[in-house]
């Protein structure tokens, strides 16, 4: 069992690392293995909840949303996904040279494992059943305060990336998930 404030210390040191990837990839990989501490358990906690924020990391812990897809957006930063539970499907893009988003692949990451995704990725998230998620995101810099920027479900309209703006973007795609 790691207290939250332990394991936030031990990502913070990793990202420290010279190879920050491989030391918070091999952290969360840690993570997986060991029984789930009481931080990182299903209940009445909110879809995304901030674990923590500094320059240096940020960490989420996410319980995902059933049937919701969230639009497109950059990190700007590196970031690692630890599915503990559950299946989080990744839709990635590219900018065409006309600035619209054209998509490159799509990929379902379900628990146990460690995904990275680097600095330039877009992507958009989403959850096609009700089975529960749970899922800790890491970022290497402060995701909250970072500029970075979001867009529509369908590519379009660029513009800088708000909470609010991509909660209240979620779609609910039940019909098409079946
Ligand atoms: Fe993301």
């Amino acid at each position: 069992m790691v207290e939250l404030q332990d394991f936030i210390q031990r990502v913070r040191r990793a990202a420290s690392f010279p190879d920050p990837e491989q030391a918070v990839a091999r952290l969360l990989g840690e993570l997986l293995e060991m029984p789930r501490p009481e931080w990182a358990q299903q209940g009445e906690g909110p879809a995304e909840q901030l674990l923590h924020h500094a320059l240096d990391v940020t960490a989420y812990l996410i319980r995902g949303a059933p049937m919701r897809r969230f639009p497109p957006h950059e990190h700007g930063m590196s970031a690692a996904v630890a599915m503990l539970e559950g299946t989080e499907t990744h839709r990635f893009f590219a900018i065409d040279p006309g600035g619209q988003l054209r998509l490159t692949g799509i990929r379902d990451l379900t628990g146990p494992c460690v995904e990275w995704f680097d600095e330039r990725a877009i992507h958009s998230v989403e959850y096609r059943n009700d089975a529960p998620v749970l899922a800790v995101h890491v970022y290497l810099g402060d995701l909250v305060l970072a500029r970075r920027r979001m867009w529509d479900h369908d590519g379009k309209n660029p513009s800088r990336y708000d909470q609010a703006r991509y909660d209240s973007l979620a779609e609910d795609i039940s019909a098409e998930a079946g």
